[in-house]
Formats: C-alpha cells, sequence, structure tokens
C-alpha cells in the first residue's frame, strides 16, 4: 500500500515536471525553439569549424542520410514529431547551439543524443544542416 502510495506521488510529480516545462516548439525571443535555447551560454558562442566549407556541407549531407533521414526525412522537412529542420526556431540558432543540442538530445521526446560520433561529424552535420537555409 505504501509502495503504491510512493508511485502515485511520483506520477504526479512527473506530469506536473512535464507541465511545467511547457510546449517544446516555442520559440524564445530570439526565435529560436526553446529546447535549442536551453544550451548554456559557452555553447551558444561556439563556432563551427567548418564553416562555409563546401567539402565540409557535402559530408554532413552524407552523415545526414546515415543518421538523421531515417526520422527527419531526406529533405530534412521532418516527420511525425520529428522536427523540420528547415524551420526557423532552428535556423536561427547558432552553431554552437545546434551542437549542444546534438551531443544532448531530447530522449524524452524522441531525439536521440548524438554525442557517440566523433566532434567533427556533429560540425560536418551542423552544416549540412545550416545550408538548408
Ligand atoms: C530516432 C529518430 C531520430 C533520429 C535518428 C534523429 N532525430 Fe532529431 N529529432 C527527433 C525527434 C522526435 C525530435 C523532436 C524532439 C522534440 O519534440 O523536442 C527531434 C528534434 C531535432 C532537432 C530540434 C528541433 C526541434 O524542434 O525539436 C534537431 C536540430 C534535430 N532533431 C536534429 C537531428 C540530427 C542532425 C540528426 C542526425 C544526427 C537527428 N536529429 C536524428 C528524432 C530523431
Amino acid at each position: 500500500m505504501r509502495r503504491l502510495l510512493i508511485l502515485t506521488a511520483l506520477l504526479f510529480a512527473s506530469l506536473a515536471a512535464v507541465a511545467a516545462t511547457g510546449h517544446d516548439r516555442d520559440l524564445d525571443s530570439r526565435g529560436i525553439f526553446q529546447v535549442i535555447a536551453k544550451a548554456p551560454a559557452k555553447s551558444r558562442d561556439q563556432k563551427n569549424p567548418y564553416e562555409g566549407q563546401t567539402n565540409a556541407v557535402a559530408a554532413g549531407e552524407k552523415l545526414f542520410r546515415q543518421h538523421c533521414a531515417e526520422c527527419h526525412g531526406e529533405d530534412a522537412l521532418g516527420r511525425g514529431r520529428a522536427a523540420n529542420l528547415r524551420a526557423s526556431g532552428v535556423q536561427n540558432a547558432t552553431p554552437g547551439e545546434l551542437a549542444w543540442f546534438l551531443r544532448n538530445g531530447n530522449l524524452v521526446h524522441g531525439m536521440p543524443p548524438w554525442a557517440g560520433i566523433p566532434e567533427q561529424r556533429r560540425w560536418q552535420i551542423i552544416a549540412y544542416v545550416k545550408s538548408l537555409h
């Protein structure tokens, strides 16, 4: 009985936590999805070492097809809950914010973390995503 009470309390606490975080697709004051805008300032200001390099964009496109397209679509326009990566809420984010989001993901909402692939590849993917602007 006591265990049941504890479980019920935990359930309500987690429901309240979900309600308090609001909708993930809400935009912050800079027009960026809240989930991405949560990146700490240190990450936000990081520059993409491959910025503006066309071969990095091409490498990123290959990686995107390999790792991301199954959920976000070959065209990156999104499928179901997987976001449209051409949306302004993504494109307005800095490369550093995207790198932070990619590393951490948002697993409770179905976005896996990508900390397991080399940092260089994450930046190439970001160069590609940014090129979709
Ligand atoms: C297993 C499916 C899946 C894979 C694979 C995946 N994503 Fe996602 N991604 C999602 C889902 C679902 C969301 C929405 C999460 C949310 O609601 O916050 C998301 C959200 C995002 C967002 C934030 C936009 C937003 O509105 O939440 C970015 C950026 C993103 N993904 C990039 C990528 C990239 C780049 C890759 C490849 C390295 C990738 N994703 C692989 C499912 C996936």
